[in-house]
């Protein structure tokens, strides 16, 4: 029995999160549950988007499946994504992106891995305006940032049998920030013979993936960069739809796909599920059920080869006829 903490979120988070709910269930792995909320109904409550008792059921379950929390523009109440990762040192954010056989997409043979890195970077959030008319931000970068989340690239690869890893980076521009990654990134590359290094501007990568995705193996970016291109990357396979995401920490994980609220479609019953479903195998990957994880991936591609899936894919079911289509699939 795994103790996990459940954050159905905003917008489409509720539909989505509880559909990966009934999918995991249905694997016949047990699962307690520790129902948590978090996300803009809950400052009018507990004054905070992200209520005091949703942080002591992480401490304490070390385990999240998170669906989307909304951020407002420009103002408000600060990401509780970067509260989180920044409170639980969630480090590292890995989001696969992987062709489908048969996905409504531009590209084939794409199987990427973004590692971002999560809790540095312009997403420190330290930033404040100059006057009226100028503002400032600040990007920290540090040694030892750079130096697990390139490990734990290169670690990653070495574990799931890759081949390459391509640091990402503006060092040409940002010399002391990036460049400190970059340099950080290539000695830790040399602890890894086995693996082929190469680093690329982040300019030019945008554009060489979208013209040659399939030349690329294990990415390892900072934070913003990596937010950036891993969205880029879910377009490459079939759209945030199906991108899931882990963010993994030393202690302490919150799996969620890299999608948001999704308000324009929130409430109508036709999100895909896939992403969170996802998330949810790559939940049970890291708890070690292999064969459970292995049945619900399976089953999403058999369902996505026969063109059994939601609107955003070219599909007409819904997000409760898509679920249940998973978890019969999975029982043939
Ligand atoms: P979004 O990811 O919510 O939506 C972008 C587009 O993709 C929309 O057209 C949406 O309908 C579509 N889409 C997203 N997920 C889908 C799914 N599962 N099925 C079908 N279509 C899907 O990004 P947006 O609109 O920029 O952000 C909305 C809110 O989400 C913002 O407040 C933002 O701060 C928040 N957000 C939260 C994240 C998190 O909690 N990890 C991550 C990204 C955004």
């Amino acid at each position: 029995m795994y103790n996990v903490t459940l954050i159905p979120g905003d917008g489409i988070g509720p539909e989505v999160t509880g559909a990966a709910r009934r999918v995991l269930e249905a694997t016949g792995v047990k699962f307690d549950w520790d129902i948590q909320q978090a996300g803009e109904a809950q400052i009018a409550i507990h004054g905070s988007p992200m209520p005091e008792e949703t942080m002591h059921s992480i401490e304490r379950t070390k385990l999240a499946l998170k669906g989307p929390v909304n951020t407002p523009k420009g103002g408000g109440f600060r990401s509780v994504n970067v509260l989180l990762r920044q409170k639980f040192d969630l480090y590292a954010n890995l989001r696969p992106a992987k062709t489908i056989p048969n996905i409504m997409s531009r590209y084939e043979n794409v199987d990427i891995v973004v590692v971002r890195e999560n809790t540095e970077d312009l997403y420190a959030g330290i930033e404040h305006m100059v006057g009226e008319d100028a503002a400032e931000s600040i990007k920290i970068i540090t040694r030892k940032g750079c130096e697990r989340i390139a490990r734990f690239a290169f670690d990653y690869a070495v574990k799931n049998g890759r081949k390459k890893v391509t640091a990402v980076h503006k060092a040409n521009i940002m010399k002391c920030t990036d460049g400190l990654f970059l340099k950080v990134v290539g000695e830790v590359a040399k602890e890894y013979p086995a693996i082929q290094f190469e680093d690329v501007i982040v300019d030019a990568m945008c554009m060489k993936l979208v013209q040659t995705p399939e030349n690329y193996d294990v990415l390892v970016l900072p934070n913003l960069y990596g937010d950036i291109v891993s969205d880029l990357c879910a377009g490459l396979v079939g759209g945030l739809g199906i991108a899931p995401g882990a963010n993994i920490g030393v202690g302490c994980s919150v799996f969620e796909a890299i999608h948001g609220g999704a308000p324009d479609i929130a409430g109508k019953g036709i999100a895909n599920p896939t992403a969170v479903i996802l998330s949810g195998a790559m939940m049970l990957r890291h708890l070690g059920e292999a064969a459970a994880a292995d049945k619900v991936e399976s089953a999403i591609v058999a369902l996505i080869q026969r063109g059994e899936v939601t609107r955003d894919l070219g599909g007409s079911l819904g997000t409760d006829a898509f679920t249940d289509s998973v978890i019969r699939e999975m029982a043939r």
